[in-house]
């Protein structure tokens, strides 16, 4: 086993952006990188991407997460438990904490998530990127089309609002993600690399 890592955030805050960099730059410091993301390529999570995330087909919240649990637990153990158990260090772009923040603000009892989504073990390390809503709205505004979550900042900001409450309580970090790519990337990082040099040595080329 790696480092199993998951990178939260609300959306248009930049996750994909920042991992793809942070990954690029682990290569290049001889670390077997795995980045993955959920909803997942798996068949529940295409059935969420393709048709509850278009608005086509209504799911009420608990549903959804449960949805989007079995969907973690098939992404775990077909994707992200192989990927540890070869050496990598896995990324995922949400996990837990998504179902938490979201189906949380959505109004389900954050106990109930966690009760369900117990299957699957908690990551080494989660990061949460933050911004402020005023630059969330413009990125998502630029990108065109908008899912299901993007349509309401209200619940956005509730979202974001458990993001920050659950990095209290747990101690996860907090990253300014409002700043330009490369200074975020690189807080992002010296997280990871921290965490990786203690448990990852095997993986160093
Ligand atoms: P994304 O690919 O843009 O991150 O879209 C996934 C959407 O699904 C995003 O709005 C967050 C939402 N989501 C949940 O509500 N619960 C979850 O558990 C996960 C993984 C995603």
């Amino acid at each position: 086993m790696c480092l199993f890592v998951d990178v939260e955030g609300i959306d248009g805050v930049g996750k994909s952006t920042v991992i793809r960099r942070v990954a690029d730059v682990l290569r290049g410091l001889g670390y077997m990188v795995l980045v993955t993301s959920e909803p997942s390529d798996g068949a529940v999570g295409r059935f969420i991407r393709g048709n509850v995330l278009t608005g086509e087909v209504e799911v009420e919240p608990s549903a959804l997460a449960l949805l989007f649990a079995a969907d973690r637990i098939v992404h775990f153990n077909t994707v992200i438990k192989p990927g540890l158990r070869d050496g990598f260090i896995v990324i995922t772009e949400r996990y837990i904490e998504s179902s938490v923040a979201y189906q949380g603000a959505q109004g389900v009892p954050i106990d109930w998530i966690l009760r369900v989504n117990s299957m699957v073990p908690e990551p080494d390390l989660v990061i949460i990127l933050n911004a402020p809503l005023a630059v969330i709205r413009e990125r998502l505004t630029s990108r065109g089309t908008l899912e299901y979550f993007e349509r309401s900042l209200n619940l956005l900001m509730r979202v974001q609002e458990i993001y920050l409450r659950r990095a209290e309580e747990r101690g996860y970090p907090v990253i300014d993600a409002s700043r330009p790519i490369g200074s975020v990337a690189g807080d992002v990082l010296t997280l990871i690399e921290d965490k990786a040099s203690g448990k990852c040595k095997g993986s160093r080329h």
